[in-house]
């Protein structure tokens, strides 16, 4: 089955693309030509003002795939780190409860377009807040998780 992705910057109009060249493209930043970067995968300008996107601890596995959602350019979401969340992927304050001792704290991430973004919702990427592909690794998948698959 090939794909005609219509208006994306990064994908040529006459090229077809197949699902398993799109998710090449999204787990390694670049396509087939290794020219393309996709956004999510470059450097985040927030991580110099804030502490929380170098927190070395990774919180619970909540599920085992990302979570695409429509994010408002301009406006600020706290991505959940710590995945006690009820509102995943995005904090719901579960971290500063004082019967579960959690250190880790959400990551403020403000879009800079309107669309949809992909967040990691197994709380183990390397590039908070968004997916990088940690959650194929074996130790990930052989996990138990909040969300049964
Ligand atoms: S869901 Fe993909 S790295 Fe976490």
């Amino acid at each position: 089955m090939a794909l005609y992705v219509k208006g994306a910057s990064f994908f040529s109009r006459s090229r077809i693309w197949n699902p398993e060249q799109l998710i090449r493209v999204w787990c390694h930043g670049k396509n087939s030509n290794n020219n393309t970067k996709v956004p999510e995968l470059e450097e985040r300008p927030e991580k110099q003002y804030h502490s929380s996107y170098h927190q070395k601890e990774k919180g619970k596995i909540y599920d085992k795939k990302p979570f695409k959602f429509q994010c408002q350019k301009g406006k600020a979401y706290f991505w959940c780190s710590c995945g006690h969340s009820k509102r995943q992927p995005f904090c719901d304050k579960s971290h500063a409860s004082p019967y579960i001792k959690i250190s880790l704290r959400p990551v403020r991430f403000v879009a800079e377009e309107t669309r949809e973004y992909w967040f990691c919702n197994c709380k183990q990427t390397n590039n908070r807040p968004f997916c990088d592909g940690s959650h194929k690794l074996p130790d990930v998948q052989s996990a138990t998780a909040t969300v049964k698959s």
